[in-house]
């Protein structure tokens, strides 16, 4: 029945479960399978296409008669109606296990890049890829995955990653720039003129370490921004929020890049935001500087100091965010921010 509906236009739904049974027992002979696998590529049932998933890799690592193997690995990348299963494909390589992850996301780098298509599959493959590349175990699996079936659209990215803190993944990107034929310098420029907030995190962080930028235009970025509306440099300023002065000195390049990308994963001691009501209705937010037991003595992101007396305090509360608002560098290129870090290493008392 398999060889039969291996070479039928359509696949009637009511063989679909014989079919997934066949391509997924382990007593079914090689060339069976095969033709189960051809045979549930033409239907749009995600059952189907969960097992095509997962008795593909089976198929391939057997050598059966009749080319069967390769065939039924161009009916699984010519299947017509892949865009109409694209869910399926985006699930089951967000689990980044195993062999049917990784031909799962080698299906949705090809509907991601291609020109044709469903544009709601494209863009459903994109927003996945997007969110996968985030997870250090699915980078991998994409990077490996667009080595084996050729795709070269997310470049930029796969420059990026060959940074990666994480050594696992800088190796399989050298490996797949090398197989794709990426040249890195071209990606690199570019992405030195990429705006940071178009990149993922943890592609900024890795190329901003890369990059030296220019002092003396942080310096200027450092007004232009506005991080000297919150943050002093030199010691005899009031104190508004943490001291950057001294601040290369505590942290690595990496860490002040995070500081400034993520600046609620960790709030720096003594800034944790309070927010005060008081009884006549005043609101005040700012870092809490002393505790007294009959008065709290708060001082704000513009250094004004202010005692609240606790017999007026209506309501306190910490702040889990910090005050210091994430995307300030969203517009930055990664040069800009190089330069940004570049200035608060050389700031005199960071020395
Ligand atoms: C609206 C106020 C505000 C602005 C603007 C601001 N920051 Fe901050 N920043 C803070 C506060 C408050 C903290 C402490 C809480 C925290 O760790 O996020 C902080 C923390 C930091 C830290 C970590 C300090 C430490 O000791 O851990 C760095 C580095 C930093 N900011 C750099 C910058 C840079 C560079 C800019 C400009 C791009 C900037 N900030 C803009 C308020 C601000």
């Amino acid at each position: 029945m398999a060889g039969q509906l291996a070479e039928a236009e359509d696949v009637p739904a009511k063989a679909v479960p014989l079919l997934v049974r066949a391509a997924e027992a382990a007593e079914t002979p090689d060339a069976a399978r095969a033709q189960a696998v051809i045979a549930l590529t033409k239907t749009v049932d995600p059952g189907a296409w969960r097992a095509v998933l997962r008795a593909l890799p089976k198929v391939q690592a057997t050598k059966s008669e009749n080319n069967l193997a390769e065939k039924a690995g161009n009916a699984f990348h010519n299947a017509p109606k892949l865009d109409q299963v694209h869910g399926v494909f985006e699930a089951v390589a967000a689990e980044a296990d195993g062999p049917a992850s990784a031909l799962a996301e080698g299906a949705v780098l090809r509907l991601a890049s291609r020109k044709v298509g469903a544009p709601e599959a494209r863009a459903a493959a994109n927003a996945s890829l997007d969110a996968g590349w985030s997870q250090p175990r699915r980078r991998l699996q994409i990077l490996k995955a667009a080595a084996q079936v050729g795709d070269a659209s997310r470049a930029a990215a796969f420059v990026a990653a060959l940074d990666d803190p994480d050594p696992t993944i800088a190796k399989a990107a050298k490996e797949t720039v090398g197989r794709l034929k990426i040249d890195p310098e071209r990606f690199r420029a570019e992405s030195r003129a990429a705006k940071v907030g178009d990149l993922a995190v943890e592609d900024a962080l890795a190329q901003v370490q890369k990059t030296s930028g220019d002092a003396t235009r942080g310096a200027q970025l450092f007004g232009q921004v506005g991080c000297n509306g919150c943050h002093t440099v030199r010691p005899d300023e009031p104190l508004k929020g943490p001291y950057l002065g001294t601040i290369a000195t505590v942290y690595q390049r990496r860490e002040l890049a995070e500081a400034i990308l993520l600046p609620s994963k960790t709030l720096a001691q003594g800034f944790v935001a309070n927010h005060f009501e008081l009884k006549d209705g005043t609101e005040v937010d700012g870092f809490v500087v002393r505790e007294a037991a009959d008065a709290v003595t708060v001082r704000t992101i513009a250094a004004v100091e202010q005692t609240l007396p606790v017999a007026q305090i209506a309501r306190r509360e910490k702040q889990q965010r910090s005050l210091m608002p994430e995307g300030l560098a969203s517009g930055l290129t990664v040069r800009e921010l190089a330069s940004l870090l570049d200035y608060l290493e050389q700031l005199p008392g960071a020395k």
